[in-house]
């Protein structure tokens, strides 16, 4: 995680990094640093806590450099405090870093054997010194730190500033994401788009094991076997990206509140509205021809992808194997050559989904990424992208992201199905046609928002909620409970009804609030029971449902959220919303943060 940004400019640099970091902030906001060359010399100024905190100390004490590089941090090594946060720096060089440096201890050992002072608790400090340590041995800047990175294990995008080196930033980057920004006698290094765009909208994606050394008057790019290469400049849309809430006290809210029309939108571009058939980008395989997929993703995402399993199985017949993507990495699980592996992701950056990704090409897998992100390193890496049509999400929580990637799963598993002949065009048609009336019920769905409020003032007392749900709901109550805890740091957990009776009914009592994601589908009978177990134990259940589940179930002490009828297959995307704005509201009620919650990032780009 973390977010970097260096510019070598033609005045005074600090508040165009402050500007760029405000929109690094999703990658970690628990400390924050700039460096700059005040003649010729390295200052930093860093900050514990948000941003606000480094632009208050900048205004106190402005730096004028017009050449610096600076840090947004989510810590993994040492705490979040003003000495921990980035950039680091010895007396020849400042560093900013994204990523983990595995041998940092050996590292560490080592140059302090040399003399090397050390004075934080983080990786990234090893990192200064070495290339201190290579330049003290006689080396440039630029041959130190091509000397230093091999000796580095692990992932890393780098920033380099050097003491009396007015016209030069280096960059590197392995495992994490790092662009190079293309000014008018100005150039940048950022960790995307989005940070340069008030800068320049002409971007460059650094590649895999890339080196590439900075100055005004344009970059040099070396390849991982130090060969000099180019990587083209690109015309980057994110200049249109704003960071605003509108009318919403929340990015979550505004987000939560978009979903009609930004699922709406991701459901156009791969829908035919006027034939009623899913219409997909040309495809690099057979869904015929296959035997099994693999979906892999993490937190949201990952849940998105079990909720795609119960599509594909019905629709299309296919065996669907789900993994944390942490998971499939390392059980060496056997992979069938020309089988397809599917990788859902928002950032397109989760260092784990992204390490899974390359682990399946490397087995054969055909690949396919679902990704907010269009020009994220796993649409770059992936031999097909279907992108999700969110637009850029700002909450931590992920809410539209989500219901798009829901969007998409459903128009796969559709076309899975007719490709092997397990789905009629009448049956193609009845999908469709439940698909394209989701946005219509998103709306009816978030006109319940009142009640949801007055029904998480309640939540809102408790320590330990309860989500239950089967069949698609299953993996939606996983998603309702990482949803409340996230954000409202109340301790929740879901679990498929037919697991209640399995452990978790001994918690149990009249604490404990029971939110039942349960439409009137095939099971609901099932789920009623289970309803019945809670209710006899004192639980109290909070039921969402359609109006036939809100006639049908006869328990006392259930409060009921009636969302309107429609076919079992679009549930998810619909059920979703009220999940997520219980959630949200609880959350309001906690007083957290509920864009920025502890501990958390929007970019998980560490293992
Ligand atoms: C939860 C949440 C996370 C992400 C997960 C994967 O609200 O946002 O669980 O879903 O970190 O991130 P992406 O989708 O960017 O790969």
């Amino acid at each position: 995680m973390c977010g970097i940004i260096g510019i070598l400019g033609r005045e005074p640099v600090a508040p165009a990094m402050i500007e760029a970091l405000k929109r690094l902030e999703y990658r970690g906001y628990d400390s924050a640093g700039v460096a700059t060359l005040e003649n010729g010399h390295l200052t930093r100024r860093r900050a514990e806590g948000k941003l606000r905190k480094l632009e208050e100390l900048l205004e106190r004490k402005p730096l004028q450099g017009q050449i610096g590089i600076g840090h947004t941090r989510w810590a993994t090594h040492g705490r979040p405090n003003e000495t921990n946060a980035h950039p680091h720096a010895t007396d020849r060089v400042a560093v900013v870093h994204n990523g983990i440096i595995e041998n940092f201890n050996e590292l560490r050992t080592e140059l302090s054997g040399r003399g090397a002072k050390f004075t934080t608790e983080t990786d990234t400090e090893v990192i200064a010194h070495l290339v201190t340590d290579l330049m003290n041995g006689g080396l440039g800047p630029i041959d130190a730190v091509r000397a230093a990175l091999p000796r580095l294990k692990g992932a890393f995008a780098l920033a380099f500033l050097f003491e009396g080196e007015n016209d030069l930033l280096v960059g590197a980057r392995r495992g994490s994401p790092l662009a190079i920004g293309h000014g008018d006698g100005e150039m940048m290094l950022g960790s995307d788009a989005i940070a340069l765009a008030p800068l320049t909208s002409n971007i460059s994606y650094l590649e895999d094991g890339d080196f590439a050394v900075l100055k005004r008057g344009g970059a040099q790019v070396y390849d991982a076997n130090g060969n000099e290469t180019k990587r083209p400049v690109l015309r980057s849309g994110a200049a249109s990206f704003l960071v605003e809430k509108g009318n919403f006290r929340h990015f979550m809210a505004k987000e939560i509140h978009e979903q009609p029309e930004v699922v709406g939108h991701t459901l156009s571009a791969y829908i035919d509205f006027a034939t009623e058939r899913v219409q997909l980008p040309e495809l690099p395989f057979d869904f015929a021809k296959l035997d099994r997929i693999a979906i892999s993703a993490c937190g949201t995402a990952y849940y998105a992808g079990l909720i795609g399993k119960y599509w594909f199985e019905r629709f299309a017949r296919l065996p669907v194997e789900v993994d944390i993507a942490s998971e499939l990495r390392y059980r060496e699980a056997p992979f069938t050559p020309g089988n397809l592996a599917i990788f859902v992701s928002q950032s397109g950056e989760t260092a784990d989904t992204l390490a899974t990704l390359r682990h399946a090409k490397e087995h054969g897998q055909h690949v396919l990424s679902i990704v907010n992100v269009a020009t994220s390193t796993i649409a770059r890496e992936s031999e097909l992208v279907m992108p999700t049509l969110a637009g850029p999400e700002i909450g931590v929580a992920s809410t539209k992201a989500f219901t798009c990637q829901l969007a998409v799963l459903a128009c796969l598993a559709i076309a899975a199905g007719r490709a092997r002949g397990t789905l009629t065009e009448e049956d193609e048609g009845n999908l469709v046609r439940a698909l394209i009336e989701v946005p219509r019920h998103m709306s009816e769905a978030l006109a319940l928002e009142p009640e949801i409020e007055r029904l998480a003032r309640d939540i809102a007392k408790n320590r330990d909620v309860l989500y239950l749900g089967r069949g698609t709901s299953y993996p939606l109550a996983l998603e309702g409970a990482l949803k409340l805890k996230e954000i409202s740091y109340i301790h929740a957990e879901g679990y498929a009804g037919g697991e209640l009776k399995h452990g978790p009914i001994a918690l149990i009592d009249a604490t404990i609030p029971v939110i039942v994601i349960a439409p009137y589908d095939r099971v609901f009978e099932k789920t009623v029971s289970n309803m019945q177990e809670v209710a006899a134990r004192e639980g109290r259940i909070i039921l969402i449902t359609d109006p036939r589940g809100a006639r049908e179930a006869t328990i006392e002490s259930v409060a009921i959220l009636t969302l309107p009828d429609m076919p079992p297959s679009v549930t998810p995307l619909v059920y979703a919303l009220p999940v997520q704005l219980l959630a949200y509201h609880t959350a309001v009620i906690m007083g957290t943060d509920v864009d920025q919650p502890r501990n958390l990032a929007k970019s998980v780009t560490v293992e």
